[in-house]
């Protein structure tokens, strides 16, 4: 199919937008509004063609056969040039004074394009002040062009629905909350507006003063200067009054640094260009990320103050009794490795321990399982995925083979129904939930959410679930099993593909429909519903994250997972699959890589004797051959007297290990403790040496998110005085127990690791430059796997199996003493218990501290009142924290946010743990709750967006806009083509 423009034939594909079509044909046409990620918005009419002899907007149309459009016909062209004029009316342009004026401002790079002289339509200021409420942005209604991209992203996009346009008034402008200031209204602070706003209307506080050469002179110079530009240009036009911006831009460019990274929080794996001048962020620019695109959320986009913090670590300590003291490096790794070299001696190489981390990239994973395997000649190696991870890697592994998400972000955002199960999505993985809210909102994807808590994706769910606690593998039993019987299973899909079903099918027997809304307090006609909506939908997803896996059967219940997923035929096509969640940016990857007591990399076993001797050939050395203990393991063995040494890096353990008052104990009998970090966190107190490290922005490397989707972060700053990135500071302790190791750079570890696994083992530093990205498993020739299933399973004949899962009781029950459940998990604003977050002042302010939701009948029963100060105890241990009310939680459920690290939740948790993986029962607690003294204040401060009152809209709803009175269209005989 084809296309002419301006007479020149051009290819088009079915559903193309015109605009996208001219865009590739090289020929250029203005767009002002037209942002691809958004789709059409047809707020700005800049883009008016003509298509058959009829004047349309280009990015409203559909492109279609034989289509014969002329973009640059005096009609055109007149159109184009009203429709720009009146947004000059908007927008001042002063760009040599604006901190914007960086070679990719749409109003000023269309002046230039429109070659405009002088315009017709006044400027005129609005009648509304600069909104500054907001910690990290700042809106300028004065220059707002009333394109809508902010409204469109807003609403379509994030969906957090926090803003609109007032068409009907006289003066229109961008609303939060319907006329809130900024700062008090519902916005979340992800940014997408600032990021697609294509001019200085909205803008990071951390760009304002700062991008430009004169931009930081005071408010009445700068207004002196844009006045002289406002005389001069009747005179001179504004061809000259651009060029002089041009050349202040283009200086910018010498002190301006753009480098890309990934962000270091969740496992969606957001990337973008990190914007700096010297050691200052002046911004991060999403745009192309293979995850993300243009998004992030507030923690990707604003959380970066740490890396500068004054309280980073810059020099080795060493103790001195009850005191640490500052040391050089030679004298830090010298006693490291002296101490390491003893111990061994004494008691063993599996008297020391290892454990790696989920915050740092492949290449440290790597190295810190070689020292611990070829160096001290021990498998006590492990990280975080320990705590919430590898039961869901278990079932897949049970049951398909694979350890991964079984496809990408984009399989979710296309399935037409989406089944999340104990996942705050939106709060833990927020990019990856927009795809799911978009979806839901825009394209009619359907949603069941099954979890104890009301979050943010349960109210948008078309049917929520809230089961007893620990009860999800039996409603997902059963819902399997009644699709059984209803003769409602993907028969062919089974018979080609999955072995075991007679066996299966007999494990089902006693998982009734009565049976499981017995347990679980689910109506029948729910488990029902469940089942006919799964069976209904030609594609089906499921996400879940650690309300599933962090269970005495967590493992079980992702198997449960997988096998419904088996029985519906849904693996092996796009929109179709199983999603783990990973939590943190690089827990798939650190697995991935072997940093686990009974893997290599690549998920290769320790007690295979041919894996073992591929690695002993390529590292020249004898290995263990048994596999060693898990980080549960050890904290046992430290309690036990058998482990004398432990190493860890980026880890904050004594908090997020389960019943942290034990774990802190143990770490404290550690005969020697080195921890690696780049801030004195509470694990450090119970070190003996602690090592200065570097975060993501000071090194380069590599991670893999929740998709399998390994990306390189390229260095942004040198590090930061005396710290090390942690590959060194591995590499040089292993050299000085006579490893011999030569990396120079990371690259040089991958190309080490390559060979030897095969999941990677086409992995090049070069196939992943920029913004590429591949998915493993990745063939030697290069070729990667979105999804993740085509051909076959990872298994020997090919086929998935079904894996019979028994239901066992949860641990740590209530009863009259502790007669409350208590749940965890992550804020929004914050990452795990803050450690990084907190050091963001904006985050700070808008969420000081955590707290302890408590349901209204609670409350009300116990008397408590938001800002109450309670106390929960529990078997092993207790907290205060201040009382939130709120119905997100039901009966005697209670939730606690996990960003604290005076009050951590895991204080209250037990050491019980999943059968198979050792992952610890986090969400199996109970507790007794104590009301303390008076009322304080809403913890949550009047500036937390959950305060907010959103305000729904379809998009920036345009139709609106046209039907005012003094909306004309520009040209004439418009003939609107309406596409959305
Ligand atoms: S939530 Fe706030 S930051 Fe995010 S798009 Fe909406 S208004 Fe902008
Ligand atoms: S603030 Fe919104 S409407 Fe105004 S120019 Fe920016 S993106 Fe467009
Ligand atoms: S925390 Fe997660 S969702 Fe937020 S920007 Fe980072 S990777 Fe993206
Ligand atoms: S680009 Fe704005 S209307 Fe088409």
């Amino acid at each position: 199919m084809a296309v002419t423009i301006n007479g020149k034939p051009q290819a088009i594909q079915l559903g193309d937008r015109l605009i996208d079509v001219i865009n590739r044909s090289g020929v250029s046409i203005p767009q002002v509004c037209y942002h691809p990620q958004l789709g059409p918005i047809q707020t700005c009419d800049t883009c008016m063609v003509e298509v058959d002899g009829t004047l349309v907007r280009a990015c409203g149309t559909t492109a279609a056969e034989g289509m014969s459009v002329v973009t640059s016909s005096a009609r055109a062209d007149a159109a184009q040039r009203e429709a720009f004029d009146r947004i000059l009316g908007n927008h001042l342009l002063y760009c040599t004074v604006c901190d914007n004026n960086n070679g990719n401002c749409t109003v000023h790079n269309t002046t230039k394009l429109l070659a405009v002289e002088h315009q017709q339509i006044p400027y005129r200021a609005k009648p509304y002040e600069v909104d500054m409420s907001n910690p990290f942005y700042r809106y300028d209604p004065d220059q707002c062009i009333l394109c809508g991209r902010c409204v469109e992203a807003c609403q379509t996009l994030q969906v957090n629905e926090t803003l609109t346009i007032n068409w009907e008034d006289p003066h229109p402008r961008v609303l939060w909350d319907g006329g809130a200031p900024i700062g008090e209204s519902s916005c979340v602070s992800c940014g997408h507006c600032v990021t697609v706003c294509p001019c200085n209307a909205l803008m990071e506080r951390s760009m304002l003063g700062e991008a430009g050469y004169m931009t930081a002179l005071p408010k009445s110079a700068l207004d002196g200067m844009i006045d002289v530009v406002k005389g001069i240009e009747p005179e001179v036009g504004y061809g000259p009054i651009l060029k002089l911006s041009e050349m202040e831009s283009d200086m910018r460019e010498s002190r301006t640094k753009r480098t890309k990274t990934v962000c270091t929080y969740c496992g969606v794996g957001c990337s973008f260009d990190i914007w700096t001048r010297d050691r200052h962020i002046l911004k991060v620019e999403p745009a192309h990320g293979a995850a993300n695109g243009v998004s992030t959320c507030i923690k990707g986009k604003f959380g970066w103050d740490y890396v500068n913090s004054p309280d980073r670590l810059t020099k080795p300590l060493i103790r001195e009794g009850d005191a640490f003291r500052e040391a050089t490096w030679d004298e830090a790794l010298d006693l490291v490795a002296r101490k390491f070299t003893e111990i061994k001696a004494a008691t063993g190489p599996d008297s020391l321990a290892f454990i790696s981390s989920s915050k740092c990239t492949n290449e440290e994973s790597y190295l810190m399982q070689k020292l611990a395997r070829a160096v001290i000649g021990t498998n006590n190696m492990d990280n975080c995925s320990r705590y919430c991870q590898a039961p869901a890697t278990t079932g897949l592994f049970r049951t398909v083979g694979y350890g991964g998400d079984s496809g990408s972000i984009y399989d979710i955002a296309q399935a037409e129904l989406v089944v999340i199960i104990g996942s705050n999505t939106a709060e833990s993985h927020p990019v990856l939930a927009t795809r799911v809210k978009r979806a839901h909102k825009m394209h009619g994807q359907k949603l069941i959410v099954s979890d104890l808590r009301q979050n943010e994706m349960a109210q948008r769910a078309d049917l929520f679930l809230r089961p007893r606690p620990g009860t999800d593998l039996i409603w997902l039993s059963a819902v399997t099993k009644y699709i059984f019987d209803n003769n409602l299973a993907d028969d062919r899909f089974i018979q080609q593909w999955v072995n075991k079903l007679d066996e299966f099918k007999q494990s089902l027997e006693s998982f009734t429909l009565q049976m499981a809304s017995e347990r679980c307090g689910l109506p029948v006609e729910t488990l029902i519903k469940v089942a006919r909506m799964i069976v209904d939908a030609k594609t089906v997803c499921v996400l879940w994250a650690m309300g599933v896996t962090q269970h005495t059967m967590g493992s079980d219940t992702s198997t449960a997972i997988s096998n419904l997923l088996l029985a519906t035929g849904n693996y092996m096509k796009p929109g179709t699959g199983a999603y783990p969640l990973r939590g943190h940016n690089n827990v798939q990857g650190a697995s991935d890589h072997g940093a686990m007591p009974n893997y290599f990399p690549g998920y290769q076993k320790v007690d295979d004797p041919e894996i073992r001797a591929k690695f002993e050939k390529a590292w020249n050395v004898a290995l263990p051959p048994k596999p060693g203990l898990d980080n549960h393991m050890m904290i046992d063995a430290i309690q036990e007297g058998k482990l004398k040494a432990m190493y860890l890096f980026g880890e904050e353990m004594s908090l997020v290990d389960s019943n942290a008052n034990y774990v802190s104990d143990a770490l404290s009998k550690l005969d020697f403790f080195v921890v690696q970090e780049i801030f004195f966190s509470e694990t450090c107190r119970f070190a003996d040496v602690i090592l200065p490290a570097c975060p993501s922005l000071e090194k380069e490397g590599t991670f893999t998110n929740t998709e399998r989707r390994i990306q390189r972060l390229h260095q942004v700053f040198e590090p930061l005085e005396d710290s090390r990135p942690d590959w060194i500071i591995i590499r040089d302790i292993a050299n000085r127990l006579g490893a011999g190791w030569h990396y120079d750079h990371p690259s040089q570890i991958y190309e080490e690791i390559a060979p030897l696994t095969p999941l990677m083992a086409g992995v090049t530093y070069e196939r992943l430059e920029g913004y590429k990205t591949l998915q493993w498993p990745v063939a030697a020739e290069g070729s990667d796997q979105p999804l993740l299933y085509t051909k076959q399973f990872k298994f020997p004949d090919g086929k998935a199996t079904f894996f019979p899962v028994p239901w066992t009781e949860p641990t740590d029950q209530q009863d009259a003493e502790y007669d409350l459940h208590l749940n965890n998990g992550r804020l929004l604003e914050h990452f795990h218990e803050g450690n990084l977050t907190y050091r963001t002042e904006g985050i700070r302010e808008k969420t000081p501290c955590t707290f302890i939701e408590v349901s209204p009948e609670l409350a009300q029963e116990r008397g408590i009142e938001t800002g109450s100060w309670v106390q929960l105890t529990s078997r092993y241990g207790k907290v205060r924290a201040q009382a939130v009310i709120t119905t997100r939680v039901h009966g005697k459920e209670l939730y606690m946010p996990m960003n604290s690290t005076e009050e951590p939740v895991n204080r209250l948790t037990s050491s019980y743990t999943d059968k198979v993986t050792h992952t610890p029962a986090y969400k199996e607690s109970s507790v007794q709750l104590r009301v303390l003294g008076p009322v304080g204040q809403d913890p949550l401060p009047p500036t937390n967006s959950r305060h907010g009152h959103p305000t729904p809209q379809a998009g920036v709803e345009v139709e609106r806009k046209w039907q005012r009175k003094d909306y004309r269209q520009p040209g004439n005989q418009l003939v609107q083509i309406q596409t959305r």
